[in-house]
């Protein structure tokens, strides 16, 4: 067996997360200088982009997308911050902007503005004369980061081995995990999902296989599963700092679903008691929240969905109507703002942004634009071509699902 009991280990992203919860009207974006002020890590940047102001970053940035014309294409997940968004010239979830970053084979650049496992999944999908770029390279994400390949690597190799003669199993890795895994996933009959394709993937592999490992998500992977059926008893969890994940060979060989010990932490912070006070505060609201929430808060919601999903209910929901929203507040902010006939509010009363989304100041986007005006590349992103073209197997058993 390779897994062995270790000290619990506590992503640094994860740490960093509570230092960007603020009161909800110093969310809009200060110079960089100010932001930087927080103590968490955050990318060196030349200090003439530290002083700008809001109406400089603009004027600079659009001037600099002038100069480079049809060569970059900016696209902007749905948290990032909206003084970001505004630049986008195209916001999804991470699965259309997935979709979005394979269908622009024109574009030299492609400059992700989202995270890092975003950016590194477009590096795989667009073409290999693109280039693409991360503006903060410190946007990682905590999640992602709870799933780290040499972990991982072990929990395969045992999991292959006490499984062997009982049916192995299947993995499946959630979008937002490193490109080695979803390499993993593509070597050994696996694929990938995001929150808008969870369920039709894990049909997918249920056909292939009894058991799933589901990484690095356990609340996504449980409650997908649940909604096929499979019972919670049916589900272990791998705890990746014990000996086999902290389960007997018998558990793992009657498990169904194998859920990997990682979480949002933007996510789990949506509670029940924040459901039910949204409901006695008011009346006819509807909790719409996205699947990384632990199963308690998806079984209270009435909804659940990826951003996507998320954003079209809302935006095509008939005026009037209410919704308490569980999900990250830059978006929920920005439906509140496109909605003002409507009642849109965050389920939680504290205002959390996550932390690495956020990252991504427009100062930081102002300076790759600037570098690649003057022939410079910064932050690209790329993966080697072995990791590429295994994880690609992965990323295509999942586009090709309908
Ligand atoms: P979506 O796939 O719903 O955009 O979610 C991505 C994400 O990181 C949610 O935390
Ligand atoms: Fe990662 Fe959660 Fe941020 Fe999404 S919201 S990028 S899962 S930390």
């Amino acid at each position: 067996m390779t897994t062995r009991q270790k000290r619990p280990f506590v992503p640094i992203t994860e740490i960093e997360h509570a230092a960007f919860c603020k009161p909800e009207d110093e969310l809009p974006s200060k110079s960089l200088a100010e932001e930087i002020a927080i103590n968490v890590r955050w990318q060196k940047i030349p200090t003439e982009y530290l002083h700008y102001s809001a109406e400089q970053l603009d004027a600079k940035i659009a001037e600099a997308r002038r100069k480079l014309g049809a060569r970059v294409t900016i696209l902007g997940h749905h948290y990032q911050r909206e003084e970001i968004i505004k630049y986008a010239d195209f916001q999804g979830d991470s699965f259309l902007l997935s979709q979005e970053a394979a269908s622009r084979p024109d574009a030299e650049f492609i400059v992700f503005c989202g995270v890092h496992f975003m950016a590194e999944t477009a590096s795989i999908l667009s073409g290999q004369h693109q280039k693409v770029i991360l503006p903060n390279i410190t946007a990682g994400c905590s999640m992602a980061d709870m799933a780290p390949m040499e972990d991982v690597e072990d929990a395969w190799d045992d999991l292959i081995e006490v499984l062997d003669g009982y049916g192995g199993v299947t993995p499946v890795t959630y979008m937002n995990s490193i490109a080695g895994i979803k390499a993993l996933c593509g070597k050994n009959g696996g694929a990938v999902c995001t929150s808008s394709n969870a369920t039709r993937v894990l049909e997918w592999a249920f056909e292939q296989n009894d058991r799933v490992l589901f990484l690095p998500d356990q609340h996504l992977g449980r409650n997908t599963a649940l909604k096929l059926g499979i019972s919670l008893d049916q589900m272990v969890v791998w705890n990746p700092f014990k000996s086999l994940g902290g389960n007997t060979e018998d558990q793992l060989r009657s498990a169904k679903m194998i859920l990997w010990q990682g979480h949002c932490s933007v996510h789990t912070r949506f509670t029940v008691k924040q459901i039910e006070s949204a409901r006695e505060r008011i009346p006819g609201v509807k909790v719409l929240v996205h699947p990384e929430c632990p199963m308690e808060t998806v079984d209270a919601a009435d909804i659940n969905g990826s951003t996507e999903t998320i954003r079209a209910l809302i935006n095509d929901s008939p005026s009037g109507s209410a919704w308490a929203v569980g999900t990250e507040i830059s978006l929920v902010n920005r439906l509140a703002l496109n909605n003002p006939d409507k009642t849109v509010v965050c389920l939680d009363p504290v205002s959390c942004p996550c932390s690495t989304m956020y990252r991504i100041h427009p100062a930081y986007l102002l300076w790759v634009l600037e570098g690649l005006v003057e022939g410079e590349v910064i932050n690209e992103i790329s993966v080697t071509d072995e990791v590429r073209s295994d994880s690609m197997v992965a990323l295509e058993r999942m586009l090709a699902l309908k």
